[in-house]
């Protein structure tokens, strides 16, 4: 999900040595500089158009802390200091600090922390098992509204299109467009995170563009510095922005490290590179393919149920094989064995088992770097398929 343009690119290190010979830091509250200027022009244009005003971090929790410390302002700025509530998806994850934890809604990753998270609503994915067509989420999202308010209601939080927590999937248009009736009718701002899936991954430099609504506020962050610096950043529409511009005029500080010279010069030759080599091009069209071509292998396989994909984020979901539908005995361990056995195989996948959580069961998020060659795509797919065949075999031994 991070390293999208692969290992060692000369261009990238390049600038980085570049930036860091001049000044590799400067404090972001006292100094801008001609990186950050730069990279903060380049963001903006390639997000939607309402979306203006960036502000840069180290990474994908801090852009998510900052999206809600910037709409608690607004809604402060516009004299609406008792919206303190955020919806967002239960079956989600959004950072490891307090508050993304609690967006997060997954019950068994912040059971402990519960006591400390507060204002935090939750609404069940739109998924075969849970809600197909989405109305069932919407119908959550009004008894929340019901039960505390519409005015209590700062945001709703989510990403476009999942990456770990439920990988490639995205919640059905009746959702969307019910979610922006909502929007419309009761002032709450709508935050994408788009940690993962910003800078290309799925197609479009942000998933927002393949979305019937436009976001307040977008974040992103791994493949902006593609593992060659930390950075993220937080983008605002021009709304968002002037009411606070035109009101106290104050953003709370942030990180030290926030749009450090270093970390935007890396982000510029991130862009370049992406741009240079047509890589969100290639990712758009090779990506159904891919797709097609997991699909053929794997969907016949008992303990597949659903094979997802949106550009280079890929998502397989198991079942029992069994009955094709229940979640397969967490004892059997099967995110964890396919984790072990795609690395045996010479493929590094990324699997959870969120059983627990009652929304999904086991499955796996398959994220190829964008410079990924036809044959490298290929051999991705064939050896997903064996790392599936092995241990389907195994599960059905294990539950004969
Ligand atoms: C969707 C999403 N949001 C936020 C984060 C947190 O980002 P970071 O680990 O950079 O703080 C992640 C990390 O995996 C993520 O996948």
């Amino acid at each position: 999900m991070v390293s999208s343009l692969g290992h060692g690119v000369e261009e990238i290190i390049e600038a980085a040595r570049e930036q860091a010979r001049e000044v590799s830091f400067i404090y972001n509250q006292q100094f801008t500089s001609p990186a950050q200027e730069e990279l903060a022009d380049r963001v903006a244009a390639i997000a939607p158009p309402e979306l203006n005003r960036v502000r840069f971090t180290s990474g994908g929790a801090e852009a998510n802390e900052a999206a809600l410390r910037m709409l608690r302002s607004f809604h402060v700025e516009k004299g609406q200091p008792a919206r303190v509530k955020t919806i967002s998806p239960a079956q989600s994850y959004h950072g490891p600090t307090m508050a993304t934890l609690g967006l997060s809604g997954r019950p068994a990753m912040r059971a402990p922390y519960d006591p400390l998270i507060q204002n935090q609503l939750h609404i069940p994915p739109s998924t075969w098992r849970c809600d197909p067509s989405g109305k069932a989420a919407l119908a959550a999202f009004d008894a929340h509204i019901a039960t505390h308010g519409a005015e209590s209601i700062a945001a709703f939080v989510c990403e476009p299109i999942s990456a770990a927590a439920l990988p490639a999937y995205s919640p059905p248009s009746l959702f969307w467009d019910g979610l922006a009736e909502r929007r419309d009718a009761h002032g709450f701002l709508i935050v994408l995170d788009e940690v993962v899936t910003g800078m290309g991954r799925t197609g479009t430099w942000f998933a927002a563009e393949q979305l019937p609504l436009t976001p307040d506020i977008i974040t992103t962050a791994k493949g902006l510095g593609a593992g060659f610096a930390p950075i993220g950043a937080v983008l605002a529409a021009d709304h968002v922005y002037e009411a606070v511009a035109e009101g106290s005029g104050l953003l709370e500080a942030g990180h030290t490290w926030d749009g450090a010279p270093l970390p935007c010069a890396v982000g510029i030759a991130v862009l370049d590179h992406l741009e240079r080599h047509k890589l969100i091009d290639r990712v758009r069209s090779l990506g159904p393919e891919v797709l097609d071509k997991l699909t053929a292998r794997v969907s016949e396989l008992d303990l597949v149920r659903e094979v997802r994909g949106r550009g280079f984020l890929l998502g397989v979901e198991y079942v029992d094989p069994r009955d094709g539908e229940s979640f397969i005995p967490p004892e059997l361990g099967v995110a964890r064995g396919i984790d072990k056995e795609a690395l045996r195989q010479g493929l590094i996948v990324y699997s959870t088992q969120p059983t627990s959580d009652g929304y999904v069961g086991d499955q796996t998020l398959l994220a190829p770097a964008f410079v990924s060659t036809d044959e490298e795509l290929d051999t991705m797919v064939e050896r997903m398929t064996t790392t599936i065949s092995n241990v389907e075999r195994r599960v059905k031994a294990e539950l004969a």
